[in-house]
């Protein structure tokens, strides 16, 4: 990372620290030496000699949580930088309140080998702010024929595998991607889709599909290989996580197989939770996405899932697209919506309508995407690199995409009135975004 100054040294005073790795929600200091959390605790005493060597941060009224992690990124480095490159992303990143990201391997040239990994790391280290974990591509060119290198590419860095943007097609190589995958211990991160049923659908298919004239995607083109890859699970004892889940059905799935005990995780993202699909009704291509947004009554099945467990992360899917790819007659306008800066706000409403409590909304966004992707993150705990978030719950404002630091434009939530946002970022102990900047 581009990191500007040394690691400061700071005590942040009278906080919330939630630390779901630790089940810690309470009023605190966090002290910071030399880029690590050295002590959490109430009223932390600084020795008269040290003392002045302290930055004080005033934390009243803010959770302190650890950086956040958001593990389902496009940043479209190499390939389509006039979208996003992998600087204006992970300063969308902070600018959200996220230290560490996972990068989805459909660039182009899309990351199936270990030289891209590379590159991505090294480009991540000279030109970003945050931490960023390249996922790498499960079939070579995502053409779901071969299978890319994982040990090399676990070597070289990649995190987890995924065609994501696009299904794994043969149940065949699926299977051996599982076993390939276990044997490195790295998740196969699924996205579920059967193209046969989706026919070139538009959007969710049900009433509104029909009333509009739009072909439609039904749920189960999702849900049968939600089915497919939780049986692979089961057979090759490997671990999969089903990203982008959207519908009732795929969380019924989920809940049932982790009580069979297989070893899926699942994330959904911001969107599935907040918008109901008849906002198509206006034609309007910043609502288009893959999968599309779905029913009032999967909606609620999704905030069940996240409520009861099912769903262990929330991921923005932050896909970023031009004017030149979106703003198009519906139809041929491309899928994808961004969500870096605007995730954390649709969170905090969740945790305000009851859904979640703090700490498992930042578990979410913390413990569990570290978890799955096996990164040494997501904590506060003493001796690790302080990644930490400023949170303001009650910060009132508008949603303005004008003020965004991603270089594309299509958010959906561009104009809502939102509550709560990260107010500042610490990466590695450096302060990498404050509201004031
Ligand atoms: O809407 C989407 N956009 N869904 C995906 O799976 C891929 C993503 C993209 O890369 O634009």
């Amino acid at each position: 990372m581009k990191l500007k100054a040394n690691p400061a040294n700071l005590i942040l005073r009278n906080g919330r620290v939630i630390d779901p790795a630790r089940g810690l929600d309470s009023i605190a200091d966090v002290l910071i030496e030399e880029g690590k959390i050295i002590e959490i605790g109430p009223k932390i005493e600084i020795g008269a000699q040290k003392r002045g060597q302290f930055d004080p941060i005033d934390a009243e009224g803010k959770w302190i949580v650890p950086g956040l992690i958001d593990m389902h990124v496009h940043l479209r480095e190499p390939g389509e930088e006039y979208k996003e490159t992998i600087a204006s992303g992970t300063r969308a990143a902070v600018a959200g309140g996220f230290t560490s990201v996972a990068c989805m391997p459909n660039t182009r040239p899309v990351n199936d080998c270990a030289a891209l990994t590379r590159f991505i790391l090294s480009k991540a280290e000279t030109e970003g702010v945050c931490r960023v974990f390249p996922v790498a591509a499960i079939s070579k060119g995502l053409e779901g024929k071969n299978l890319a290198e994982f040990g090399e590419l676990r070597s070289a860095g990649a995190v987890a595998v995924s065609d994501d943007g696009r299904p794994v097609e043969s149940s065949l190589l699926m299977r051996r991607a599982l076993e390939y995958a276990k044997t490195f211990d790295l998740p196969v991160i699924s996205h579920c889709e059967d193209l046969g049923l989706c026919s070139g659908g538009l959007m969710n298919e049900g009433r509104v599909s029909t009333r509009l004239g739009l072909r439609g995607i039904p749920g189960a083109a999702e849900e049968v290989m939600a089915a497919r890859d939780i049986i692979l699970a089961e057979l090759t004892g490997a671990r999969v996580h089903l990203a982008h889940i959207s519908t009732a059905g795929s969380v019924a799935l989920i809940r049932e197989a982790k009580k069979r005990g297989v070893l899926v995780t699942a994330e959904t993202a911001p969107h599935y939770f907040t918008l109901e699909e008849e906002l198509l009704c206006s034609f309007n291509p910043v609502y288009k996405v893959n999968p599309p947004v779905r029913t009032r009554e999967d909606i609620e099945a999704v905030k069940a899932g996240l409520r009861d467990g099912t769903l262990d992360v929330i991921a923005s899917d932050h896909a970023p697209h031009s004017t030149v790819e979106k703003e198009l007659e519906f139809e041929f306008a491309a899928n994808g919506m961004i969500g870096l800066e605007s995730s954390l706000p649709l969170i905090l409403r969740l945790v305000r309508e009851g859904v979640l409590t703090p700490l498992e909304a930042i578990a979410k966004l913390t413990r569990n995407p570290a978890r799955i992707l096996s990164i040494p993150f997501g904590t506060l705990a003493e001796g690790v690199d302080a990644d930490l978030t400023l949170i303001d719950p009650l910060i009132k404002y508008t949603i303005d995409v004008k003020t965004f630091e991603s270089k594309s434009r299509n958010c959906p939530f561009d104009g809502m009135e939102a509550q709560g946002r990260a107010v500042m970022t610490l990466v590695e102990g450096r302060v990498v975004f404050s509201v004031s900047d």
